[in-house]
């Protein structure tokens, strides 16, 4: 049997990236996928028909995770086209690069919107109706190694992903009574439209695969394997920590 088979997932900014690959990946292990965007409709149109070829269905809801509204409209329309909901992908994410005395305080406060905001209220609205429902739930967080390690000129991303980190751990403690588990995903250099100037710039490309003991970028397939276990009954008894996908860039230091 397929591992999510019977299963509905919300997967957050699924037009593209990450978060593209982890619908598909939830399409073919059997789950039915709340397809999120912000901008892009065309990129949504693209995951709902990799949805549909893995065999699955989903639904296309444009919201932006940082509006109270929207957040209560993503996860009705869960429960209005399949009649339940079962897992949480907090994916949409944002950064701007600034030298710490350059950020704009407009920058600041979408970065923090997106990437903290968003998945703290998303996360709440889900528990609420899970709790009404009584029933057991799954959270997953796209973080990003940097919820730990610093990334100079991304001084709000690096906040945003450690405060990711003890969200994670808070509320593995405060939900685990109601049989709901989170844990995060802190993927390193994955090949995705975040990562678009450094693709387009060699040099830079180059000294980071410097870095990367596995010697590439990794795919969106790379983190999907993972959050598809994570969201699977297979990893019932895992909650509150972060699992690092980065091809051992966290881990690497050498003298030259
Ligand atoms: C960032 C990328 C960066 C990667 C590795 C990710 O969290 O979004 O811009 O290349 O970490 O440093």
């Amino acid at each position: 049997m397929r591992s999510l088979e019977g299963k509905v997932a919300l997967v957050t900014g699924s037009s593209s990236g990450i978060g593209q690959g982890i619908a598909e990946k939830f399409a073919q292990e059997g789950a039915r996928v709340v397809i999120n965007y912000s901008r892009s409709a065309e990129g949504g149109d693209a995951t709902l028909a990799m949805v549909r070829q893995a065999g699955s269905d989903g639904v296309i809801v444009q919201a932006d995770v940082t509006k109270m509204d929207d957040i209560r409209r993503l996860i009705d329309a869960a429960y209005d086209s399949f009649g339940t909901l079962d897992i949480l992908v907090n994916n949409a994410g944002m950064e701007k690069k600034a030298s710490f005395t350059e950020v704009l305080e407009a920058d600041y406060d979408q970065v923090m919107a997106v990437n903290m905001k968003g998945p703290f209220f998303l996360t709440q609205y889900f528990v609420q109706n899970l709790q009404n429902a009584k029933k057991p739930g799954r959270i997953i967080n796209i973080s990003s190694v940097h919820e730990d390690m610093a990334f100079p000129g991304f001084t709000s991303y690096c906040m945003s992903k450690g405060g990711m980190r003890m969200f994670t751990r808070n509320l593995a403690v405060e939900l685990g009574p109601m049989n709901i588990t989170i844990n995060n995903i802190a993927p390193g250099a994955i090949r995705t439209p975040i990562n678009t100037k450094l693709l387009e710039d060699k040099d830079k490309l180059d000294a980071l695969l410097k870095n990367i003991p596995l010697n590439r970028l990794g795919t969106t397939d790379d983190v999907a394997e993972l959050a598809a276990f994570l969201a699977s009954d297979r990893a019932a008894y895992v909650t509150g920590s972060t699992y690092v996908v980065d091809g051992g860039l966290m881990r690497n230091y050498h003298e030259q």
